[in-house]
């Protein structure tokens, strides 16, 4: 398909530290023609995570790196303009991991149909409706055991899959604690999704006021950060607490990996759980998630927030929102 041109972000070298635009070439190619049991996806939304910087490294992660030369990894929701695969028809609203670029050649068998008349706007596909709900919803209820009554604490918690863990543990009648990057991520957070109570680690003594706002110890934390924070609320645990390694974002720039936190020792005696899980691990469970997920967001109790940037051309400077801490919910580039 000559007459098509498709923009395309590769990666050309490892990023140190931060990404940089240097680490990606942005060219045109014509796209390839299609083969039977083909799609040609038209990228509508990209999604742009913290895995993506992972996935720029070497080392291999639960996925594999993204090759020298290879489109930069994402997950999309796009629309099929062409389709030599009788189970897509043209027109069908599909997701998958169809890249950094305006069009992808698809294998039929690594893309999802969406509903095709959609009750809700695109981007629920990758918000509540997608691998950041699913990680919300399982890595809370799944993961962290959680129960009515008890004090949960959520870091990260104005982003996309902190800000739907804090309510989740609301509708589920906990104490929910936030912890987030500014007074309007904190303002947003306590005032619109209803988290009892917020701190802002950047200005507030974290320590102090996560003691002050855990009178009765933490039960479920939910860690998206790590380091500091986590430290933090290792200090606090109650009995038989679960800490939910869910990602540790304040080391994915990081060419080494700091020392680990030095109140883990408090596990011990407090006989806590302390575990990692990978979203994919409840693909098989995905339908249970997306019924409940679709349930609060239809009554209106589960809200999200989407950081839209434009532009196909801004994802990599775009990517370092998510470590800057700019973005407010999901981090969208709309093609
Ligand atoms: N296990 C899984 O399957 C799975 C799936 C999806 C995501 N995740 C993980 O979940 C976490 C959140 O992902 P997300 O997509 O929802 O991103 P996000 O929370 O929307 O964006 C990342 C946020 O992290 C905070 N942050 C960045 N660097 C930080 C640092 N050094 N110290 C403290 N806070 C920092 C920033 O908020 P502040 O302004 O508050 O600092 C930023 O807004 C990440 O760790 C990600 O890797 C895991």
């Amino acid at each position: 398909m000559a007459n098509i041109a498709n923009r395309q972000w590769r990666l050309i070298s490892r990023p140190q530290g931060s990404l940089t635009e240097a680490n990606f070439e942005f060219s045109t190619h014509p796209v390839d023609e299609l083969h039977t049991g083909e799609v040609l996806v038209k990228n509508d939304l990209i999604s742009l995570d913290p895995s993506s910087r992972i996935w720029t490294n070497a080392q291999e992660s639960y996925m594999p790196p993204v090759a020298i030369g290879d489109v930069m990894r994402s997950i999309n929701v796009g629309t099929v303009v062409k389709s030599l695969n009788p189970k897509f028809d043209q027109g069908a609203l599909v997701t998958g991991l169809t890249g950094w670029q305006d069009y992808a050649v698809m294998n039929g068998d690594n893309l999802s149909k969406l509903p095709p008349t959609p009750s809700f706007e695109k981007e629920v596909y990758l918000t509540v409706l997608s691998h950041i709900g699913l990680t919300a919803y399982f890595g809370l209820l799944d993961v962290g055991g959680a129960k009515s009554g008890e004090t949960l604490v959520v870091s990260a918690a104005a982003g996309a899959v902190g800000s739907l863990v804090g309510q989740i543990g609301r509708l589920r009648g906990m104490r929910v604690v936030g912890i987030a990057g500014s007074d309007e991520k904190c303002a947003w957070i306590t005032q619109s999704l209803g988290f009892d109570t917020a701190i802002n680690y950047k200005t507030q003594n974290l320590m102090q006021e996560l003691r002050k706002a855990c009178p009765r110890g933490i039960d479920v934390d939910f860690e998206n950060v790590g380091g500091d924070i986590l430290n933090c609320a290792l200090a606090l645990i109650n009995q038989k607490a679960r800490i939910v390694l869910c990602g540790y974002i304040s080391g994915y720039n990081l060419n080494k990996p700091e020392h680990g936190p030095a109140n883990i020792a408090n596990m011990v005696g407090k006989r806590a759980r302390m575990e990692g899980f990978i979203v994919t691990d409840y693909l098989p469970r995905a339908s249970q998630g997306y019924a409940a997920l679709g349930k609060w967001l239809a009554e209106g109790s589960l809200k999200y927030a989407v950081d839209w940037v434009d532009g196909l051309e801004k994802a990599p400077v775009a990517l370092n929102r998510l470590f800057n801490g700019a973005n407010i919910g999901k981090l969208i580039v709309r093609v």
